[in-house]
């Protein structure tokens, strides 16, 4: 397979092979997903000291911590055997492992382990928690579980910046939603990437949308996709809509008085599971729960027209019958800029 970098006038879509095989799920998590920076909480989530949330993030169980001192990432499994240190978010003033009771501080190192005394050369000391390269951008808390090739700054950089008006440190967790979809996590992800589907799939976001003024505009490690808000068609308001894709696969949708973040996990190499966490202000005024409802009911519409048309992509790609297009120049540059990313990972994948 030809892996050679692309120009945008000449660029073809990804083969088949790519959203199919394991061979490349397998490299998907090594060398992109891995080494990248992975959403896993919320500063609102973690308030007080012993405050934890879980996460099981691509199959690997992970727990974060507010320890007092620091917000902390671990592998949620314990140096005994293994088990999870907790099943769900919550608050404890020790971590205790759920399958024999060792038990843990929130720095992670263990206090004590029942019956282990009988052990002549057992030392708590000996054994601590793994922890996992943690950092906060906005009161989002993110982590990389193998070095990634740039700082979370870096990657982020100026997105502050182009949601204006938006006030992050606003923001609260509110709820999360999971969706199962049959479709391999880059079919999702390229769906993303482009407003071209927009007056074929989602006839109701495109009213609301101006579809004519939708833009993209690239970043060395994020795509920017924007469009004004049609105020007459919409429960948001007058705004603007701005979709962030972060490097290489976090989303941030942002409306007015809303921030939802949506992040694709591989699960089989024909199956992701998507997350979508959403954020109002904290101040909850009567039109703000009014918008709650709506935009729920309204982003559960858009997100199963998103699902049938990449369950059915993902059909045509395992058909044995496709041959990559070409990309549309106007419309799909986040794709070219994804599909980029891929590639440059596969070549690295062949030395
Ligand atoms: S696996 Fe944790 S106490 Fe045994
Ligand atoms: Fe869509």
């Amino acid at each position: 397979m030809n892996w050679s970098s692309q120009i945008i006038t000449h660029a073809h879509a990804l083969p088949a092979a790519v959203y199919v095989d394991t061979t490349y799920d397998l490299i998907d998590k090594q060398l992109i997903l891995k080494p990248s920076w992975q959403l896993v909480a919320h500063l609102s989530q973690l308030n007080t000291t012993g405050d934890h949330v879980v996460c099981d993030w691509a199959g690997i169980p992970v727990i974060t911590v507010n320890t007092g001192d620091v917000i902390q990432t671990f592998y949620n499994v314990c140096q005994h055997r293994g088990g999870p240190l907790a099943w769900k978010n919550g608050h404890s003033k020790i971590l205790m492992c759920k399958y024999h009771g060792w038990n843990y501080h929130l720095d992670g190192r263990l206090k004590s382990a029942p019956e282990m005394q009988h052990n002549k050369n057992f030392n708590v000391c000996n054994h601590h928690l793994t922890k996992i390269n943690t950092d906060i951008w906005q009161n989002f808390v993110f982590i990389a579980l193998a070095p990634p090739p740039m700082t979370l700054a870096e990657l982020i950089t100026d997105i502050t910046k182009l949601a204006t008006p938006t006030t992050f440190s606003d923001f609260a967790f509110y709820r999360r939603d999971e969706f199962v979809v049959n479709c391999n996590w880059k079919v999702y992800v390229e769906n993303y990437l482009e407003g071209y589907h927009l007056p074929h799939v989602h006839p109701g976001l495109n009213a609301l949308l101006d579809y004519k003024s939708y833009q993209t505009q690239l970043n060395q490690w994020y795509s920017y996709q924007f469009s004004p808000i049609d105020v007459a068609g919409g429960i948001y308001g007058e705004g603007q809509a701005h979709y962030f894709f972060i490097y290489p696969n976090t989303m941030f949708n942002i409306l007015p008085n809303r921030i939802q973040t949506n992040q694709v996990l591989p699960v089989t190499p024909d199956q992701c599971r998507v997350i979508f966490d959403y954020y109002y202000p904290k101040q909850i005024t009567a039109d703000i729960e009014q918008l709650m409802t709506e935009d729920r009911q309204f982003s559960d519409q858009v997100q199963q027209e998103d699902i049938t048309i990449c369950e059915a992509v993902q059909k045509g790609l395992a058909s044995g019958s496709y041959q990559p297009g070409p990309l549309c120049q106007k419309r799909e540059t986040g794709i070219h800029q994804f599909q980029e990313w891929v590639r440059t990972a596969y070549r690295q994948a062949k030395q």
